[in-house]
């Protein structure tokens, strides 16, 4: 009977940890296939540009920084979603994640960005923002 309610107790803890560490859009499953596509962007589509793709920069699934050949380090985007919109320090405009996504692609691939609103760039934008799932808000603070 003890054994019984321990077993029981220590199942529901177990399932209450991994309900804490999975993420909560993981309960919602059109967010999580959002996210899903994204990350499918995010590894493979090179948006018909010069054959580079996010992770080519943004390495292990954006989670880690990483350098340019020429030494430039490259934020990683672990907590993007929680530090944007930002001032951009290249022309003093206000910019938000999806500006900054459809400018890595305009940019940094070469490609041809999704348009506003189009499922591929909030699909992206979702992915992106699992990265930083559970982060705190942290308006203008620094990539890490
Ligand atoms: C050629 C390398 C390169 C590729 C490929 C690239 N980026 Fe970037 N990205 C950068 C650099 C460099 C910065 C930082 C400078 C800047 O703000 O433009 C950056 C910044 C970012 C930021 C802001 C990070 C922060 O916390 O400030 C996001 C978000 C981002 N990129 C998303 C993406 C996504 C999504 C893709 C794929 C569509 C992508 N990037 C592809 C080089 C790249």
């Amino acid at each position: 009977m003890l054994i019984k309610k321990f077993r029981r107790s220590a199942g529901i803890a177990i399932a209450a940890s991994a309900l804490l560490a999975s993420s909560a859009y993981a309960m919602d499953p059109q967010l999580a296939q959002a996210v899903a596509h994204g990350k499918q962007m995010y590894f493979h589509d090179t948006f018909g540009g010069n054959g580079r793709v996010c992770n080519t920069c943004h390495v292990g699934g954006g989670r880690e920084p990483g350098r340019l050949p020429d030494g430039t380090r490259i934020p990683s985007l672990a907590n993007a979603a929680a530090i944007f919109p930002r001032i951009s320090r290249r022309d003093g405009h206000l910019i938000t994640l999806p500006d900054q996504v459809a400018h890595c692609i305009g940019g940094a691939l070469r490609g041809n960005p999704p348009e506003y609103g189009s499922d591929q760039l909030n699909a992206l934008v979702a992915y992106v923002t699992s990265l930083a799932q559970g982060k705190p808000i942290d308006m203008g603070g620094k990539p890490r």
